[in-house]
């Protein structure tokens, strides 16, 4: 039988449009049952942050894609692709202004290619999913980092097989730092910690199996199946990513308590928003700081996912507190200036659909990577109206979801269906959750390299199957 992977690479090898899509593919198809795991036996660890050579240009990291046995569920290896042997990759620190160059080699049996998501990078170095790292091959990445701080992360982007590639390990934190941010009370060092979330299926033999989203009921945060972390008495902060290849999660702590949003996708919020839920599609990020104070030492918090199926368990992990600390930090009532956006003068329309013969689609489209689809100049700000064409469906539906994503350029969600945007859709953001039937309304400016860049629904299967475009800036 042919397995998903192989019919992407005959479809890559013969230019052949229509994969079969990932949804449709049961992981019944599998003889193998996922594996049982209890939760929160695993202590979630903190990916390392990865130390540079410096020098009077930039920081410079030598990162390295090879196969690791890690064990996600306890007592159970799963061979993973990873950066440097971690899973999740390590965490890069950046200072704004100051350059990273990273030479990434691809050790791994399968064509790679690495993008910074939210990065303003020139395009030759923006991880185009044309421009990949062959087997055996490495190349070096810039990444210039004018721009604020923010949580942004890297991961693969290779063409056709970039939700296979994420889903099996290759992505990693990327923090870019600034003096503002730096000047703020926050909570610091042990104290700001990343949770990376996403689902896997990993079966009962330690396969991290790739299939659709309904199947995948396995929850990880940095690695580890559902987790427990022990903290202080006192606030965290927590960046929080959803990696999963395509599933929102809705995250709340099991008892409704609040949690301060501090930022978003593209760095802090001008204030902070007091909310009980993080709404978060494929790729979105909440920053956010949580007052573990409220609770005794002794006692413990589940954070969950409202927005788990049915049959699904919907834990992610567990705070378990266990010690008292001194706490000087705050979240102050202003956090950033985000400067306003100058006044669009190009409006554009998407429409995203699926279809099932053809692919995921853009304007009826699927992703060519030789055409050009829009194109704009140099410092234009845009207004896009995206609208989801597919109706709603009953549940399981994460396909019907679409996480539309534009590299190069951060945006505003001004509405969604004529109404203002959730608070975790405020600030400069990157990726938009575009639900069955919803219309959202983006304003962005086209501003720092000339040159083409994707745009994407960030629901990598999607992506995979051509609903990704190209915008050249000239
Ligand atoms: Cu997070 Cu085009 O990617
Ligand atoms: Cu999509």
């Amino acid at each position: 039988m042919l397995t998903r992977r192989d019919m992407l690479k005959l479809a890559a090898a013969g230019g052949v449009a229509g994969i079969v899509p990932l949804e449709q593919i049961a992981a019944a198809d599998d003889p193998v049952p996922p594996a049982e795991s209890t939760p929160f036996t695993a202590v979630m660890p903190i990916p390392p942050v990865l130390a540079p050579a410096r020098d009077n240009q930039c920081d410079r990291y030598d990162i390295t894609m090879r196969t690791a046995r890690v064990e996600i569920i306890p007592g159970l290896l799963s061979t993973v692709n990873t950066y440097n042997g971690l899973f999740p990759g390590p965490t890069i620190v950046a200072q704004r202004g100051r350059a990273v160059r990273i030479r990434q080699t691809n050790e791994l049996s399968v064509l790679t290619g690495v993008h910074l998501h939210g990065g303003k990078v020139p395009a030759a170095h923006d991880g185009h999913p044309t421009d990949t790292i062959a087997p055996g091959a490495s190349r070096v990445y810039d990444y210039p980092n004018n721009q604020s701080a923010a949580p942004l992360w890297y991961h693969d982007h290779a063409h056709m097989i970039e939700g296979d590639n994420v889903y099996s390990g290759l992505s990693g934190a990327y923090l870019v730092t600034d003096q503002q941010e730096q000047s703020l009370p926050l909570p610091r060092g042990q104290y700001a910690v990343p949770l990376q979330i996403r689902d896997a299926r990993v079966l009962s033999d330690g396969t991290l199996y790739y299939t659709r989203a309904q199947d995948r009921p396995h929850v990880l945060v940095n690695g580890k199946e559902r987790p427990r972390f022990e903290v202080a008495a006192r606030r965290y902060r927590l960046r929080i990513f959803n990696t999963s290849v395509d599933r929102p999660f809705d995250l709340r702590f099991a008892d409704g308590s609040e949690i301060v949003l501090i930022g978003t996708d593209g760095g802090l919020l001008s204030e902070p928003v007091r909310v009980q839920s993080l709404l978060l599609g494929a790729s979105e990020r909440a920053d956010v700081v949580v007052d573990f104070g409220r609770y005794a030492v002794g006692g413990s918090v589940v954070l969950v996912n409202a927005a788990a199926l049915a049959t699904e368990n919907a834990d992610v992990m567990r705070f378990d507190v266990v010690r008292t600390a001194i706490d000087s930090s705050k979240v102050p009532g202003k956090l950033a200036a985000v400067p306003p956006l100058p006044k669009a003068t190009v409006g554009r329309n998407f429409v995203l659909a699926q279809d099932w013969t053809r692919g995921a689609l853009i304007n009826g489209n699927v992703y060519d990577p030789n055409r050009v689809d829009v194109q704009t100049r140099l410092g234009t700000t845009e207004i896009w109206t995206i609208t989801n064409a597919d109706p709603a469906g009953p549940p399981p539906n994460f396909h019907l979801n679409h996480s539309f994503h534009t590299h190069l350029a951060d945006f505003r969600v001004l509405d969604r269906n004529g109404k203002p945007p959730a608070p975790t859709e405020l600030g400069r953001k990157d990726v938009v959750r575009i639900p069955p039937g919803d219309t959202v309304r983006i304003a962005m400016t086209w501003s720092g390299y000339t040159g083409r860049f994707v745009f994407h629904c960030h629901q990598l299967p999607h992506s995979e199957w051509g609903q990704m475009a190209t915008i050249e800036v000239v």
